[in-house]
């Protein structure tokens, strides 16, 4: 199968009127490791948000494409076909739906495109079995299956719920917000694992949302790129982590004045309310 591409240019999004990204290029193929690294608040959620298809988030310029499809016209949904997943940062529930059941409609619209709400899931049988492989090589217990998703789920088990879903969906590309967040050593190995194992079986390209290096020495990225002020201001190699990780981001706002005025920008404009 020929690598897909998924391509961010110049993209520009706001919230309740106010832009947050303001201008983002970014190109991911299949196969690919690309991490996205920042301040606080610097767009990075905003960023995944837009190219999913939040409702909160406005695009106001700039496109995206998947093999040359723009992405940005398409409902949530179509997204999801068109071979897009995102791990949130944090993860709603949903009372009422297991996740077994959430799983089942959710692989069955993905892997049938052209399926109607009402029509033919996924034969229970083949579902069954696939999921209590992916659970088992998660280190997750079937019993989880029948809980209602992410209704009182641990941090840790939001989080492993999220690359359950990653593995059964199977995407071209998946983007990972913080699936770090809140994970214990162990745990952040076990999910790691499980990305990259999804990642190399498909070809999925990935871009990993992180502040730490640790996540990243098991997803292992060949690009690693800085979001300040809403754009993406540096992108090198896993060198750059490393540079993060003993200086922080006061260099980068250094060199890069522009965004770190916006950055501040923003946040004066958040402490003054007008976000309400
Ligand atoms: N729904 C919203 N309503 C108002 N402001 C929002 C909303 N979502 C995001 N913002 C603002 O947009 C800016 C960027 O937020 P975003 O969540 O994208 O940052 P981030 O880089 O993911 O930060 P973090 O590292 O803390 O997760 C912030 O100033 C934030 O307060
Ligand atoms: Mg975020």
């Amino acid at each position: 199968m020929e690598a897909k591409v998924l391509q961010i240019d110049n993209l520009h999004a706001s919230i309740d009127g106010k832009e947050i990204l303001k201008g983002v290029t970014l190109t991911i193929r299949q196969g690919e490791v690309h991490a996205l690294m920042g301040p606080n608040g610097s767009g990075k959620s905003t960023l995944s948000y837009a190219l999913m298809g939040h409702p909160n988030y406005e695009v106001t310029e700039g496109t995206a494409t998947i093999d040359g499809q723009d992405i940005l016209t398409l409902e949530a949904d179509e997204r999801a076909k068109a071979g897009l997943f995102l791990a949130f940062q944090y993860p709603t529930s949903i009372p009422g739906v297991t996740v077994a059941n959430f799983l089942r409609h959710a692989v069955s619209n993905v892997r049938n495109p052209d399926r109607k709400e009402g029509e033919d899931l996924i034969p229970m049988r083949d579902f069954r079995k696939e999921l209590r492989e992916q659970m088992d090589e998660l280190g997750m217990d079937t019993e989880f299956a029948r809980r209602y998703l992410n209704e009182g789920f641990s941090g840790g088990e939001k989080k492993r719920a999220e690359v359950l879903q990653l593995a059964m969906l199977r995407p071209a590309f998946a983007i990972l917000d913080e699936t770090d967040s809140g994970l214990d050593i162990d745990a952040v190995r076990v999910v790691s694992e499980g990305v990259n194992r999804v990642a190399s079986k498909i070809g999925t390209g990935v871009l990993v949302i992180t502040h730490y290096k640790r996540i990243l020495e098991y997803i292992k990225p060949q690009f690693v790129h800085i979001l300040l002020g809403g754009r993406i201001v540096e992108s090198g190699g896993p060198e750059l982590v490393d540079k993060l990780e003993a200086e922080g981001y006061d260099w980068i706002r250094e060199k890069h004045p522009e965004a770190a005025k916006d950055e501040d920008e923003l946040e004066a404009k958040e402490k003054a309310g007008q976000f309400a």
